[in-house]
């Protein structure tokens, strides 16, 4: 079938991408910057049933809607599957509603009460599904499978069992537009895609790693030939290369061996200890050594790297008795997201009552599988030449810990 609108992009012979990229939101759930935007992907299936597995933000109905009518050329639309109720993805359910009455929708039961929670009315055809229950739309056998806390609690995914395409819900998902790349093997996975994948895994669904490595075990038992996420490129290629990142994700297993260092530095001279740290452990081959400005750059990229590096260093000024307030907020982010098998040392600087590494020690040692190290750095508000010492022998610990 030829299709006339650019955006709607085939990927097995009846089942089409009619989502939409969101350019203009510069905030993803109103908290995580997109530079890159993001997708709302959706797909309709046709076959002696047509099926359309979620539907999208409101941001991108518009053009949504018309991706569906050009897809479908005039026939109604049978089903709608909602694998994942957040409003990212059900948004239009109530177009969707308006436009085909008699569509029946078919969800999770807890999705159908959410539906109800956030106004969506009109609900007279209704299919509550459980998980591992197959259905039946001609050619397709569709398995639906439940994936609570990937996102939300009602999550579920589906799998086409005819054609091994599993519709992942937000897992696989990622940060940035497609900008007409629908599958993943147009992008340099290391060098194009990653971090944003990698961000967006650690930010949206980090702290159900668990729950993750539960979905990925049922998977695990499915012959998949192509994932088909809510946000991000459909993967059809060496499926094996984001399975294996998100194992190590869910597992909170670093990538790297090397040393991440966040500081939090008023006038330079936190800063300056901490480029210093920085330069004698690159002399040290502890592997790659990055180095951060926590009042610089987002709190949801600090956060990916944190899931990507074995070892941190964080360093602080003392500011009302206490952290940085942007180093509390990291520590807290990274608590709730439950950041686990960290090794971490501490810089802290205050003119008077020095208290920064005992307060982000308090807090690491509270989170699961985390080491404090107790060797610090200590300055009185600027880096003296007798100080040399203390920072040697700082480094010299690590070297010994960290190789
Ligand atoms: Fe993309 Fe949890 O919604």
């Amino acid at each position: 079938m030829e299709i006339i609108m650019y955006c709607v992009k085939n990927i097995t012979k009846d089942l089409y991408w009619v989502g939409a990229d969101d350019h203009r939101q510069p905030l993803f759930e109103n908290i995580h910057p997109i530079p890159n935007g993001v997708s709302y992907n959706s797909y309709l299936l046709l076959d002696q049933k047509t099926v359309l597995f979620d539907t999208v933000d409101w941001a991108v109905c518009r053009e949504f809607i018309q991706n569906i009518e050009s897809v479908l050329q005039g026939r109604t639309l049978d089903y709608l599957v909602i694998n994942h109720m957040e409003p990212d993805h059900g948004a239009a359910i109530e177009e969707i509603l308006l436009r085909y009455p008699d569509v029946i929708v078919i969800s999770s039961k807890m999705a159908f009460q959410f539906m109800e929670q956030l106004g969506i009315s009109n609900q007279k055809n209704c299919e509550i599904i459980a998980d591992g229950v197959s259905k039946c739309f001609g050619e397709h056998t569709v398995t639906f499978y439940a994936a609570p806390m990937v996102h939300w609690p009602e999550a579920m995914v589906a799998f086409d069992e005819t054609d091994g395409v599993l519709f992942s819900a937000d897992a696989f998902g990622s940060f940035g537009t497609l900008n007409g790349r629908i599958f993943s093997d147009e992008y340099d996975f290391e060098n194009e895609y990653l971090d944003e994948y990698r961000r967006y895994y650690t930010n949206i669904v980090g702290k159900f790693g668990a729950q993750v490595g539960n979905l990925l075990k049922k998977a695990a038992g499915l012959p998949i030939q192509i994932i088909c996420p809510l946000h991000g490129a459909v993967v059809r290629n060496n499926l094996e290369l984001f399975i294996e990142k998100y194992e190590k994700w869910s597992l909170y297993e670093p990538e790297e061996d090397g040393v991440l260092i966040i500081y939090a530095s008023m006038y330079g001279n936190t800063e300056q200890v901490a480029k210093t740290v920085a330069s004698k452990l690159c002399e040290m081959n502890l592997g790659k050594i990055v180095l951060y400005d926590i009042s610089a750059v987002n709190m949801s990229y600090l956060i990916a790297e944190t899931f990507r590096f074995k070892h941190l260093i964080l360093g602080s000024v003392t500011y009302n008795m206490d952290m940085f307030p942007l180093m509390h907020n990291l520590l807290m982010d990274m608590k709730a997201l439950n950041i686990q098998n960290k090794e971490v040392a501490f810089i802290e600087n205050g003119t008077w009552s020095c208290n920064a590494a005992n307060q982000m020690k308090t807090v690491i040692e509270t989170m699961k599988n985390m080491v404090a190290i107790e060797k610090k750095i200590t300055i009185k508000s600027s880096i003296l030449p007798s100080q040399t010492e203390q920072i040697n022998d700082f480094t010299s610990h690590l070297k010994e810990l960290w190789t």
